[in-house]
């Protein structure tokens, strides 16, 4: 029986707009195929434990407008319980824009809305009677919620997932609660004051090394189309992915921390997670949006048989 995991975080209405090129600032380029999808990092990683066979617990808080009712509906559909997802009936629900260039690329705009009123004291009792299990948590919910979060889950003997996005800087205390923290290339070289852009696996192994120093006691740097390199005790490799024909990256590493957490909630360790994790992320590559692109465990497992055949 696999254990339960809770996500502590984001729910938002996602704004997509396909483009040829992604503006840059002050430019105005034409779009086309706008729609409306369930999203938000939390959410995001809440749907894939579902889709993927995890007993999935979401807590967040949404407006008490009709995308509320919206995102709940797409989670309990993915088999996710949503009772610790409240509403704060005088805040919008959050919401996001997001461009999708040809290709894949994105950028996102994040307006919080309710995901702001998240309190400790929320996430306190929610957690209150989680004993052991996974916590999975992100960056877009306030930063005194996720600590609180964090040092519950520790308290109940939980392993901790944090995925550190959006960036920001983190202070060491809140670095030690993680177990494992799994930062894109950009977020791993932020969260050490670094500035830079694309990294090889070789600088990914550094960055993670150094980000290990300060705390966390797995770091697993995702690194898109290459797959993901993990650096704990006993593990320290660079696990490749699958190529895909890429149609929007957006929610790939969301998708990437629920499968993760799937895979170990099984009781499986790195070695096998991990590869789980970097299939399914690759999936989700290949569809446009973020929840709507979120495979389940059969297309997953296909993927992965018919990779390992090829
Ligand atoms: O990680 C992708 C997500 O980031 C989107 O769904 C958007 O809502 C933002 O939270």
């Amino acid at each position: 029986m696999s254990q339960s995991i809770y996500i502590v975080g984001s729910l938002n209405m996602d704004f997509v707009v396909q483009v040829e090129t992604l503006p840059v600032p002050g430019q105005t380029v034409s779009g086309s195929g706008f729609t409306m999808l369930p999203g938000g990092k939390g959410a995001n990683q809440a749907c894939a434990v579902g889709r993927l066979g995890g007993t999935g617990q979401m807590i967040g808080r949404v407006g008490g407008d009709v995308f509320g009712e919206t995102l709940k509906r797409s989670l309990q559909e993915a088999g996710v319980d949503v009772s610790q997802v409240l509403a704060t009936t005088d805040e919008a629900t959050g919401t996001a824009l997001i461009p999708v260039e040809t290709g894949g690329q994105n950028l996102i705009i994040v307006a919080a809305g309710a995901n702001a009123k998240l309190t400790p004291v929320d996430v306190e009792t929610a957690l209150a009677s989680a004993r052991e299990g996974f916590v999975l948590l992100q960056l877009e919910s306030p930063i005194e919620t996720v600590g609180a979060a964090l040092a519950v889950a520790r308290k109940n003997g939980a392993t901790t997932i944090l995925d550190p996005a959006p960036a920001r800087p983190l202070e060491q205390d809140l670095l030690q609660q993680v177990d494992i923290l799994t930062p894109n290339e950009s977020e791993a070289l932020g969260l050490l004051g670094k500035t830079g852009g694309d990294v090889g696996v070789p600088e990914a192994a550094a960055l993670a090394r150094e980000l290990l120093a300060l705390g966390p006691r797995t770091v697993i740097v995702k690194l898109g189309d290459k797959g993901a390199w993990v650096e704990t005790d006993g593990v320290s490799r660079h696990f490749p992915t699958h190529a895909v024909e890429a149609v929007d990256a957006t929610a790939a590493g969301d998708t990437f921390n629920g499968a993760l957490a799937v895979a170990l909630a099984e009781g499986q360790g790195l070695e096998t997670a991990v590869p789980f994790a970097n299939a399914a992320a690759a999936l989700s590559v290949t569809k446009l949006g973020a929840q709507s692109s979120i495979p389940d465990r059969t297309a997953v497992d296909a993927f992965v048989v018919t990779k390992e055949a090829s």
